[in-house]
Parts: C-alpha cells; sequence; structure tokens
C-alpha cells in the first residue's frame, strides 16, 4: 500500500509500505523529514503527530485514550485529523493514505 507524506508548503513524498508497520515506521525508515518518532511508538513522545487526510479519517479511526491525551501535548496545533502516525497501521484498506506533516516537531 502507497502512503503519501506531505510536508507544509512541500512536496508530496509517496511511499511503497509494508502492511502491518506504523505510519511512524514507515517514514523513519523511508528518513521523512518531520516524522521523529523519538519514544519508538509509544504514544509517550508526539513527535509522529500528523495530520490525515479528511478522506481517510473514517478509515483510520479516531485516536486512542493514551493518543488522545498526547496529541495535547504535541507542540504543534491539535486539529481535528490530528493522530500520531505510531498508532496507525498500515493496511491493504489505507492505500493511498495521505498524511500532512506539521511545521514543527521537536
Ligand atoms: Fe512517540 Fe508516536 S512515536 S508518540
Amino acid at each position: 500500500p502507497k502512503v503519501t507524506f506531505v510536508t507544509v508548503g512541500g512536496t508530496p513524498r509517496t511511499i511503497d509500505a509494508t502492511v502491518g508497520d506504523s505510519v511512524m515506521v514507515t517514514a523513519v525508515r523511508n528518513g521523512v523529514r518531520g516524522i521523529v518518532g523519538e519514544c519508538g511508538g509509544n504514544s509517550s513522545c508526539a513527535t509522529c503527530h500528523v495530520y490525515v487526510d479528511e478522506d481517510f479519517l473514517p478509515l483510520v479511526g479516531p485516536a486512542n485514550d493514551l493518543e488522545d491525551d498526547m496529541l495535547d501535548l504535541a507542540v504543534s496545533d491539535r486539529r481535528p485529523t490530528s493522530r500520531l502516525s505510531c498508532q496507525i497501521t498500515v493496511t491493504e484498506a489505507l492505500d493511498g493514505l495521505t498524511v500532512e506533516l506539521p511545521d514543527e516537531q521537536p
């Protein structure tokens, strides 16, 4: 499945992701700038904050409780489409997923 990362004012970058990987791991492994993943995917750093494309939001679903708390602490503004990318698992159904990166990630 393909996942596209869009930086603020930047060029979109599409990556062939592996099913079962998180969106955060997909980004880090491919050197996508703007996703740090400092805590390794434990919902405890919020440096993997992304804005999910609205068309995909119903498929991706809402943040879980722990994630929800962390998103309040994220450096960049929280939006209704905010998710921690370490909590989004790549599936075939998410093929074409597009996420926007915040302009600032600690
Ligand atoms: Fe730390 Fe996602 S990698 S919260």
